[in-house]
């Protein structure tokens, strides 16, 4: 039993991955610094010291170089050339701006290319990428990662000693594009090898009796193509997401270590996520000292509100701070848009003062550090009409620019009052919510929607608005993760369960959690194969009822669903309870034919309690009354903060943000003291205060 312990123990720390030592990199004092991107190639050599000078008067701390430089490194194979950056890094330097260099591995040069155009990744009609962009080369080219090897490493012996570099960015927003090369079709043989060793045991793991598609060796198997093939194995689907995510990661990894052979330990290496990032999954990245997102909230989408398309995105800093802060205690937003982006189907300019409050959400967060893409707008090029922190001229600072002039400016005021004595207020500590995530669960929902109106973000997202609302603090973890302080754990669609999770939800919950589990957890093991059981039965004691069925409704009809005299809609997904003597019902289904049937179930298993909600309504209204009977019976004092408003306490400071498009009275205490704003909170807007 002992060496049991000492197992999970040990196999849990692994899992962890990272060297959980991030924050030695960020002394807490300096709370947030601001930069932005420089690309020394795109300009004069003539006007690099004015850019460089200009960044540091407007009052940004550091810059960024170097991400798709490589045939300026490598102008011919084996021939380096790294004057240039010499250069443009004392220029930096001699400003006062501290350095991320990046490996330029993005952009393969055309020499590269030339030579060996078997380096690219090919799509899903087998066409192989080419010369002429960025992120085209396939992660599972040996011969590929031969070249990254010595650019990486006349890289890191270069810089890997100089005070001047902070830290390293590896490749661009590492996105794992799905590889159907020869080389991936390769590696993805060797990866089912090494997980299944025999071809019976993959066989059986995927199904493989179902429409006799049966293996005789592993030689024998292609990477799924859902464009050629009708109804392929979701268990074959899903092994070759894991192992594309896996592929991404070892690349990342494989540039880190041939970093650490020659950096110093001063140096961090960390990258650049997208930050809602399918198919990547940052967790499988184990090397890198932390992880970093990328962010663009006014990318032409829907957001509430009449100025919503200018204000941007709500969920989008909101969940990365959390999200990527969570994997090691430490995160940056590497690109956090200037202003108008080039990308987008409609490109607006972001309302006045946007700028500012998403840099300060991402204070508010736990970012320890802000950069934008990109300092100077191009003049040529597929990105000409981004803006940046200087327009077309080089020198005028643009609306967005003077914002996170003014942002660098409040943070130096912040930094003088930094009390590292500050702790954790404790209402605040009270309410610290966990989130529940996996990439297995999204990929395998979204191999088998079930619903088209089903999306995972959605669901998900609509939990963590809630909380949000109620103006808790958020992590999102993962199975390895200690459960134990957090006083509330979501768990949102959690599809894929084994026995070990499910004990040790129920751990969680008698030993005082609040543990809340939303519909569409527990239908499936690892493989993705549905329990020889009753549907989800290895969770019906710890949630207490049987789930009889689930029902989906078309977008036009309308489920009902009522609780304690108030009504709700639903249609995306609704299961069917039955509880157990010892639970109670919350809600019940108000028509179809199961009117009158439970929708949600709680119980009080030890001292803590587990609540089952099986439908996901259209506006959130019933999992937001639920979870506010939960939060309140357990004692916490929570907000009741209208859609778009974020409230958030970081290193001694209350920071408020608004993406509603409308004021909101904030309640903050007569005798706070209030740095930036006002107690009216403008939208966008943003009001700091610190609490005696
Ligand atoms: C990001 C990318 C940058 C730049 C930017 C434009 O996704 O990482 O290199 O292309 O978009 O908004």
């Amino acid at each position: 039993m002992k060496s049991r312990l000492l197992f999970v123990f040990l196999l849990s720390l692994f899992s962890l991955g990272y060297a959980q030592e991030g924050q030695k990199y960020f002394p807490k004092q300096n709370l947030m610094k601001i930069g932005a991107y420089y690309y020394p190639e795109h300009w004069d050599e003539s006007q690099w010291e004015r850019d460089l000078h200009n960044m540091s008067e407007l009052g940004l701390e550091f810059t960024h170089m170097g991400e798709f430089a490589w045939p300026f490194m490598e102008p011919e194979e084996g021939k380096f050339t790294f004057e240039w950056l010499d250069k443009a890094i004392s220029l930096a330097s001699e400003n006062g701006l501290k350095i991320i260099l990046c490996t330029p591995t993005p952009c393969p040069p055309a020499w590269l290319a030339e030579k060996h155009p078997e380096i690219f990744y090919q799509d899903s009609n087998y066409r192989p990428r080419e010369h002429g962009s960025r992120g085209n080369y396939s992660t599972s080219s040996d011969l590929f990662r031969e070249y990254t090897r010595k650019i990486v490493s006349q890289l890191a012996q270069r810089y890997g000693h100089d005070d001047r570099i902070w830290g390293w960015q590896l490749d661009n927003e590492p996105c794992a594009p799905m590889d159907y090369s020869p080389m991936a079709q390769a590696k993805f043989r060797e990866w089912l090898r090494d997980k299944y060793k025999t071809i019976d045991a993959m066989n059986e793991a995927w199904g493989n009796r179902f429409w006799g598609v049966v293996y005789n060796d592993f030689e024998q198997i292609r990477i799924p193509l859902p464009r050629l093939l009708y109804g392929l194995s979701p268990h074959w689907q899903l092994d070759y997401y894991r192992f594309n995510a896996d592929q991404m990661a070892a690349y990342l990894d494989f540039q880190t270590n041939i970093l650490r052979e020659y950096i110093s330990d001063k140096q961090w290496v960390t990258t650049n996520y997208i930050s809602t990032i399918i198919p990547a999954d940052p967790r499988r990245t184990k090397k890198l000292d932390f992880v970093t997102y990328t962010m663009y909230p006014v990318g032409g989408g829907s957001n509430p509100g009449e100025n919503g398309f200018r204000i941007g995105w709500q969920d989008g800093i909101a969940f990365a701070n959390d999200f990527y802060r969570s994997i090691n205690g430490v995160t940056g937003v590497m690109e956090l848009q200037p202003g108008q982006v080039n990308w987008a189907p409609v490109n607006p300019m972001p309302q006045p003062g946007a700028v500012r409050m998403w840099l300060w959400h991402a204070f508010a967060g736990g970012c320890s550090f802000a950069c934008t893409y990109r300092y100077r707008q191009p003049l040529y090029g597929s990105e000409q009409y981004h803006y940046g922190i200087v327009g077309t001229d080089g020198v005028t600072a643009s609306p967005g620019g003077l914002e996170y002039s003014q942002m660098s400016k409040e943070m130096a005021q912040l930094r003088a009052l930094y009390d590292p004595q500050a702790v954790v207020p404790a209402e605040y500590k009270a309410k610290k919510t966990a989130i529940l995530w996996s990439h297995d669960n999204y990929w395998d929902i979204d191999i088998q929607k079930r619903t088209s109106e089903w999306s995972t973000w959605d669901h998900v997202f609509k939990y963590m608005e809630i909380v949000k609302s109620f103006g808790a603090p958020v992590d999102w973890i993962a199975e390895y993760s200690d459960f134990s302080q957090y006083p509330f754990l979501i768990v949102p669609a959690f599809q894929i369960i084994d026995e070990q999770i499910v004990n040790k939800w129920t751990k969680y919950a008698e030993q005082g959690g609040n543990l809340i589990i939303s519909c569409r957890t527990g239908h499936k093991d690892h493989n993705g194969h549905l329990f020889e059981t009753k549907w989800a039965e290895p969770m019906y004691e710890l949630i207490g009822a049987k789930i009889e069925f689930y029902d989906l409704l078309p977008g036009n009809i309308k489920g009902q669903i009522g609780m304690d005299g108030r009504k709700y809609e639903w249609h995306v997904w609704g299961e069917i309870l039955e509880p157990h003597k010892n639970s109670k019902t919350l809600a019940v289904y108000e028509n179809q034919f199961y009117s009158g049937k439970a929708a949600a179930v709680t119980r009080n298993p030890g001292k803590g309690t587990v609540t089952y909600i099986g439908a996901d309504t259209d506006d959130g209204a019933l999992e937001k009354d639920i979870l506010r009977k939960i939060y309140i019976n357990a004692g916490v004092k929570i907000n009741n903060y209208p859609p778009g408003i974020y409230v958030e306490w970081r290193d001694g400071f209350w920071t408020a943000v608004n993406y509603s498009g409308r004021s909101f009275n904030l309640d903050i205490p007569d005798n706070a003291k209030i740095l930036f704003g006002e107690k009216t909170l403008t939208s966008p807007g943003v009001t700091v205060w610190l609490e005696k």
